[in-house]
């Protein structure tokens, strides 16, 4: 099979990795891809957001399949500009996407479906939003509506944070935008995949992720600093557990309302005293659990996409090493505020050729003369595999130090939770 892949992240290194150990796989495309990838494959410089573009080179290519990688495509649509022309593509669709694109669009499906997630209002109007965190109190979380809104989630720990949080979202002179305050809740997050075909659901190998930049959980959030496989706190228990009260309730509503699932539906979980619950959809692989969860898929992943897309997916189809998996990022200095960019990394098939070790690509670019730079926020998934998360950890490590970058730095405790 001829395939393209969508995205240029770390994620998409791991995907492409993958797809290239697949015994289905004639040729592997990559838009626009990143100094990774191009070792799996042939990175094209398509601008993804023209869907004609993306379809003109399916046709000349004769692509089999496209593989959509991160949510901004999804969200706008391209998996069903893709199907119209009849071009098979594995991610949602635009109305399903909503579950990523529109928390607000989440919640109310929660309700409709019995799905435990934090309690909630949604608010256009700035008065009536303070108002009504006034009356709740801190602390209390407050979200801005869609992708782009650009503030994103805030954790007030005080009525002061929360008020500013507002103003941030609905002051004067911002118009149309909407925000969802909930309920604070506490517990362990982890991150929680399956594939879902429409109807039938399959779970990944459970992952979690570190969101905070800083040692200890600490600072601002990130896309994700680090993450493991498999996460402790995901039993079989609770894995059954997500699976009767969060995923197959929600693959169901999405079904009766017309708008089936088909794709990665990637749950973020609290972990509360009441058991687990949701705290938002992703409707694409996780960044980097991606990089632990690949290592780990013993099975084929191209013929899982498949079967995902044609509703006949299975148990069997994902089939998981008992080997842990860990990665570290590697990220600029000054992330997630500022990285800079440019700086010269050095070192790096020395720290990939070290055993149980890969390393994935996100941010990084070769220049003319072939040195590979630092290109954008994280920049490297430095991935160990070994029998435990502890010498897992040990060989990611072992890796990162072997990297030759002073421009950049990393968490020195991912995985402490599990250790
Ligand atoms: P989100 O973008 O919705 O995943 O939120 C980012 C992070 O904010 C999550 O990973 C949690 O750490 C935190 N968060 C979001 N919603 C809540 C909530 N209702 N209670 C506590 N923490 C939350
Ligand atoms: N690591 C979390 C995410 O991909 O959104």
């Amino acid at each position: 099979m001829r395939i393209l892949l969508i995205g240029s992240g770390g994620r998409e290194h791991a995907l492409a990795w993958k797809l290239a150990q697949s015994p289905l796989l004639g040729a592997l495309f990559i838009a626009p891809g990143n100094p990774g990838t191009a070792q799996c494959g042939t990175n094209v410089a398509l601008e993804v957001t023209r869907h004609a573009d993306v379809i003109a080179f399916c046709k000349t290519e004769h692509i089999d399949l496209v593989v959509v990688g991160p949510e901004a495509p999804l969200v706008a649509g391209l998996v069903d500009d893709l199907d119209a022309v009849g071009i098979k593509a594995f991610g949602p669709s635009k109305a399903a996407a909503r579950l990523e694109g529109s928390k607000a669009f989440t919640k109310e499906l929660c309700v409709e479906a019995g799905i435990p997630t934090a309690a909630y209002a949604r608010f256009t109007d700035c008065e009536a939003a303070k108002a009504y965190v006034r009356a709740q109190g801190a602390p209390i979380v407050i979200k801005a509506d869609g992708l782009a809104a650009g503030k994103g989630v805030v954790v007030a720990d005080t009525l002061e944070q929360a008020l500013a949080a507002v103003d941030d979202n609905l002051g004067t002179g911002i118009v149309g935008a909407e925000i969802v305050v909930e309920e604070c809740m506490f517990g362990e997050e982890a991150s929680f995949f399956a594939l879902v075909d429409g109807t039938n659901a399959v779970a990944l190998a459970s992952a979690q992720d570190h969101k905070r930049v800083g040692d200890g959980d600490t600072g601002p959030n990130t896309g994700g600093m680090g993450a493991y496989s498999p996460a402790p706190v995901v039993t079989a228990e609770i894995e059954a557990r997500v699976m009767a009260e969060i995923i197959n309730p929600t693959v169901a509503a999405m079904a009766k309302r017309g708008t089936p699932f088909k794709g990665v539906l990637f749950a973020g979980l609290m972990m509360t005293s009441a058991g687990p619950k949701l705290i938002e959809y992703n409707t694409r692989f996780g960044d980097p659990e991606c990089e632990v969860l690949m290592p780990r898929l013993k099975s084929d992943l191209l013929s899982a996409l498949l079967a995902t897309i044609e509703g006949r997916l299975r148990p069997s189809d994902l089939v998981w090493s008992d080997d842990a998996a860990l990665t570290v990022v590697y990220a600029a200095k000054g992330y997630p505020v500022k990285p800079e960019t440019g700086s010269v990394i050095g070192s790096l098939d020395g720290a990939a050729a070290l055993q149980g070790v890969t390393v994935f690509h996100s941010g990084t670019k070769r220049r003319d003369d072939g040195t590979l730079v630092a290109n954008g926020g994280r920049v490297l998934a430095v991935t160990g595999m070994a029998s435990t998360i502890k010498e897992a950890r040990d060989r990611a490590y072992a890796a990162v130090d072997a990297i030759e970058w002073p421009g950049g730095f990393y968490r020195k405790d991912i995985g402490f939770r599990a250790l």
